[in-house]
Order: structure tokens, then C-alpha cells, then sequence
């Protein structure tokens, strides 16, 4: 479905490929989206027929040499919209392949709908029933092609079998300077909270990549926001949240450039894109 020309919005019904071809027992879903609810302009977007042929025929995807993007969402799916903006622009050298979420009702996987991309529940809960297990996600992600895993409020551990199946591959961001107020327990507005009452002076996002653990792996980017004498939570998420969306949008153009170094000691660097010999 298109939305009335001239309105200026562009929305589609997610676009279904074929799950016979995708993998035996995965269904993506399916439901139909009141998409003009959620969906607001957009200025480029692939054709729904431009992913489903991509899907069907195997191939790398629609736009030559770009990389294959999954990203994870639990929420409202701000930074898995910047990205995908980012990404439509040409400011990022990937295409959005599908959308994974625990939450099949959350704003990110209707924005994921009303943009024709394919949404797939992960893992299969009580609420979520239609969920896929492990084993199923990973042939999702490899009949997809996926090259990259973005986490992007996407609150859930992610099993061992998915971070050992995409080395240096996988990324992740979280709202506080790691390693302070990180790990089990720390997401969203508790910590912002923790931040707030622990009296720390600057606070900001961390982008890194995605070990076996919540908030652990090695960091590939950060910024920094202060923390103000009366902030509230809300207030200093907000803040730190508009910083998020611009340091995702590079840390995941520098993964899809291939503009990322790995020094002796383990720690990830971004190069700049004007001189190979700079660190961003
Ligand atoms: C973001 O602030 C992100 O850093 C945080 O969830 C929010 C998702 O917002 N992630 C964590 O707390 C992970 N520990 P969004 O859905 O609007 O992108």
C-alpha cells in the first residue's frame, strides 16, 4: 500500500518474502499496519518488489557493494530510524535487511512495517508466541546475507551462538560513558537515574561491540553530554539521545567503509575517511 499521492507520506505494508525460501520454519510477520499512525515523511525509500526480488533471487541485495544491516530493537526504535535514514541518504553504505525485536508491538518494528522492512520476533516468549528460536534467526541472518548486527535498544541478552556467528560483526549502543553504568540492570531511564544521583558531571553514549556479556565488549565510540545541576532523568536521556543518534550513524558508516582498525591490545579505532592515518 502507497499512501495517497501528494500527502507526502510513504509508507508500504511490509513486504512478505517468500518463507519457504527464507528458512523452513520462520514466518515473518504478516499483520497488517495502520501505517499512517506511525509513519512520517520520508524522502527516499526502497520498493517494497526492490527487497522482495533482493530476498528471492539470493542476491547481495539491491544496491551493489552495500552492506547487509539486521538491527535489534525492543523500543521505540529512535536510533534504528536514524540509521535507516542514514542508510536511504547515502550517509551509511548498508541496506537495512530486516528487523528483529522481542517486542512485535513496538514503535521500531512499526516503523520497520511502514518502511517495507521484514520483521522478525526474537525469541520466542509467552507474549510472543511467533518468535523463532536461535538456530532459526541465524538462517534467517545468513539467507538474508546479513554482514552486520546492530543493537539498538534492544534489551534482551544475545546468545553466544549469534555473537560467536558474527565476529568483530556486531555492535551495540548504550546510554552512559562504559564502563560506568553498564551491565544487567542498566537500561533506559535507570541509567540516567544512577547517573543523576551518583553526582557524575558528564555523561554521554557508548558505541561498542557486542561480547557475550551486557556492556562489555570493546568500545569503538563514544561523546560526551554534561550532566546538569538540575537535570532530570528525561531531561539528561534526551540529551544523551540526540548524541546517540549522530555517533551510531558513524560508528556504523566507518563498519560498512571498512574504516575500522583493531590496534595491537584489542581496542577498535575509526579512521578518518579523509586520511586513512587519522583516528576519529
Ligand atoms: C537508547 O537510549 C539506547 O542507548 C538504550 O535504549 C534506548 C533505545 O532508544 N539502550 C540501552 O539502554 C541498552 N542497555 P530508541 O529505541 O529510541 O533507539
Amino acid at each position: 500500500m502507497e499512501a495517497a499521492a501528494g500527502t507526502g507520506l510513504r509508507c508500504s505494508l511490509n513486504p512478505v518474502p517468500n518463507p519457504r525460501k527464507i528458512s523452513a520454519r520462520v514466518r515473518f510477520t504478516t499483520k497488517r499496519q495502520p501505517c499512517a499512525a506511525t509513519c512520517r515523511p520520508l524522502l527516499l525509500r526502497p520498493s517494497a518488489s526492490a527487497y522482495t526480488a533482493a530476498i528471492d533471487s539470493g542476491a547481495g541485495g539491491y544496491s551493489g557493494a552495500n552492506k547487509r544491516l539486521a538491527v535489534f530493537v525492543s523500543g521505540g526504535g529512535s536510533n534504528f530510524r536514524s540509521i535507516h535514514e542514514a542508510a536511504l541518504g547515502g550517509k551509511v553504505n548498508g541496506d537495512v535487511a530486516v528487523l528483529v525485536t522481542d517486542k512485535p508491538g513496538c514503535g521500531g518494528a512499526d516503523y520497520a512495517r511502514c518502511n517495507g522492512i521484514p520483521v522478525v520476533v526474537f525469541p520466542k516468549s509467552k507474549s510472543a508466541p511467533e518468535g523463532v528460536s536461535t538456530d532459526e534467526l541465524l538462517n534467517v541472518l545468513r539467507d538474508l546475507k546479513v554482514d552486520f548486527v546492530l543493537l539498538a535498544g534492544y534489551l534482551k541478552l544475545i546468545p553466544g551462538e549469534l555473537v560467536q556467528a558474527f565476529p568483530r560483526s556486531m555492535l551495540n549502543i548504550h546510554p552512559s560513558l562504559l564502563p560506568a553504568f553498564g551491565g544487567k540492570g542498566y537500561y533506559g531511564s535507570k541509567v540516567h537515574k544512577a547517573v543523576i544521583a551518583s553526582g557524575a558531571r558528564y555523561s554521554g553514549p557508548t558505541v561498542h561491540f557486542v561480547d557475550e556479556q551486557f556492556d562489555t565488549g570493546r568500545t569503538l565510540a563514544q561523546r560526551v553530554v554534561p550532566v546538569l545541576a538540575n537535570d532530570t532523568p528525561e531531561q539528561l536521556a534526551a540529551r544523551v539521545l540526540h548524541e546517540e543518534h549522530q555517533v551510531y550513524v558513524e560508528a556504523v558508516a566507518a563498519l560498512c567503509e571498512d574504516r575500522i582498525v583493531w590496534r595491537e591490545d584489542g581496542v577498535p579505532l575509526i579512521t578518518s575517511q579523509a586520511n586513512p592515518n587519522e583516528y576519529m
